[in-house]
């Protein structure tokens, strides 16, 4: 039985977790003492050493991507923070950042010194007022205390630190769309190469991490390499935030190592709410393949994830019980790919627009199983041939919903109507 590994999350029952006397209470910003009498290239080591890997989805190892940095360059480095969280499902950026922000702030300092930068930037979601407020705070109570500006701890290095908020489209989240929108063009994917490590931000090199990746760095850098290699499975190390929402007892933020799985989280949480049972979730937000009952048991981490034909993604456990029609969930991820699209790219810009007149029809018990073969048809020509990942992540929930649930599909087709309609049968019992 795997346990919670509460690091991320340990202190977020205290009142005043998030000031800065809080934070330093259990421990905040011990880390960034010790780092500062580090090499920076002894840190970047130790971040390779763990084997931390890219919380914002993708899992790319994080210690990798700082070696990219090329050693000189005449413009100057940059740490870019992507706290952007708009897909679907995914909420443990926003909760970290409200209930924790001082960690993010002491891995931002970290990180950027070990990268040998003197300029972060977080760019957040600019939906979340709330959490930007708090963020900012966490900051001006950092410069007060000498943990950011100039000559930090009386070290000689010095840093500054801009908080920017978007302006609420998810494809400021794929980092070089972010790069656009912070140097304030239209957020739009930018083609690569070149990568963000050799020319990212106002063509600097530059490194882009997700919030949960920055803020695992002080626990690395204060426990040893070791200590967070021996969470988690082989090939996908330590621990993370599994968020829980959905037709689930107790829904919420559980942190533990990489690799437990969706029966072992669900036993924490009370199980799916009284008097009904799981039918399907997402293993990392909506961009994931579904998964059902039958995958109960795979473990959470990137290589069984996607041994069993999902992703990890950003842990994001969407459950849904059997109430839920699988054709209208998979209808209004689409509406959401439809409005998201920039537009950029034909197959994204018509592929999901096509999606969402096809599935409204289809939600509506208009269609027939031929449609099925074209929905399939249209995901072939947006998978792999998008130019930015948004595209791509369009195609899961149709494509597994097809593939794991196409009776439901046809249910609709033979009745002429959704069968979870209420108005006009009670719920279809075969789902
Ligand atoms: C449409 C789209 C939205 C994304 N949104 C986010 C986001 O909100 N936060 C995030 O960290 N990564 C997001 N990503 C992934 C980023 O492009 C990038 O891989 C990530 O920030 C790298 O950080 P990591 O290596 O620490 O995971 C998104 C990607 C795409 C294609
Ligand atoms: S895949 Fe979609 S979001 Fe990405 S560039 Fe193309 S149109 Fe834009």
């Amino acid at each position: 039985m795997t346990t919670l590994t509460p690091i991320l999350t340990k202190n977020w029952d205290q009142a005043d977790s998030f000031t800065r006397a809080g934070y330093e209470r259990e421990g905040g910003y011990r880390a960034l003492r010790k780092a500062l009498g580090m090499e920076p290239d002894t840190i970047v080591q130790e971040v390779k050493d763990s084997g931390l890997r890219g919380r914002g989805g993708a899992g790319f190892p994080t210690g990798m991507k700082w070696g990219f940095l090329p050693p000189s360059s005449p413009n100057p480095r940059y740490l870019v923070v992507n706290a952007d969280e708009s897909e679907p499902g995914t909420c443990k950026d926003i909760p970290l950042m409200m209930a924790n922000p001082h960690v993010l702030v002491e891995g931002i300092v970290i990180s950027s010194y070990a990268i040998k930068s003197n300029h972060a930037f977080v760019y957040v979601r600019g939906e979340v007022l709330h959490v930007i407020r708090r963020l900012q705070q966490a900051v001006a109570e950092a410069y007060e205390a000498g943990y950011l500006g100039r000559d930090i701890l009386g070290s000689g290095y010095d840093l500054e630190l801009v908080v920017h908020t978007g302006a609420g489209a998810y494809i400021c989240g794929e980092e070089t769309a972010l790069l656009d929108s912070l140097e304030g063009f239209r957020g739009q994917p930018r083609l690569k190469p070149p990568f963000p490590a050799v020319a990212g931000l106002y063509g600097g090199p530059t490194v882009i991490n997700n919030v949960e990746s920055i803020a695992s760095v002080p626990s690395i850098v204060e426990n040893g390499a070791d200590w967070f290699a021996a969470m988690g499975t082989e090939k996908s190390q330590g621990y993370g935030i599994f968020s829980l929402s959905g037709h689930v007892t107790r829904p919420g933020q559980y942190e533990a190592p990489l690799g437990i799985t969706l029966r072992e989280l669900l036993d924490m949480a009370g199980g799916i709410r009284e008097g009904h049972r799981l039918k399907f979730w997402t293993p990392g937000g909506s961009s994931t393949p579904i998964f059902t009952e039958e995958h109960l048991d795979v473990p959470l981490d990137f290589e069984s994830v996607g041994a069993a034909g999902s992703m990890l993604g950003t842990r994001a456990l969407q459950i849904f019980d059997e109430t839920v029609c699988v054709v209208r969930a998979v209808l209004r991820w689409s509406e959401f790919y439809a409005h998201e699209s920039c537009g950029k790219c034909t197959p994204c810009r018509e592929g999901t627009y096509w999606y969402k007149q096809m599935l409204k029809r289809l939600e509506a018990g208009q269609g027939s199983e031929a449609d099925l073969e074209t929905l399939l048809d249209l995901s072939d020509n947006i998978l792999g041939r998008s130019f930015c990942a948004l595209g791509d992540g369009a195609t899961s929930p149709v494509v597994s919903s097809i593939k794991l649930f196409r009776d439901e599909y046809l249910k609709h087709f033979e009745l002429g109507h959704c069968p979870f309609d209420p108005a006009k049968s009670t719920l279809w019992a075969g789902a």
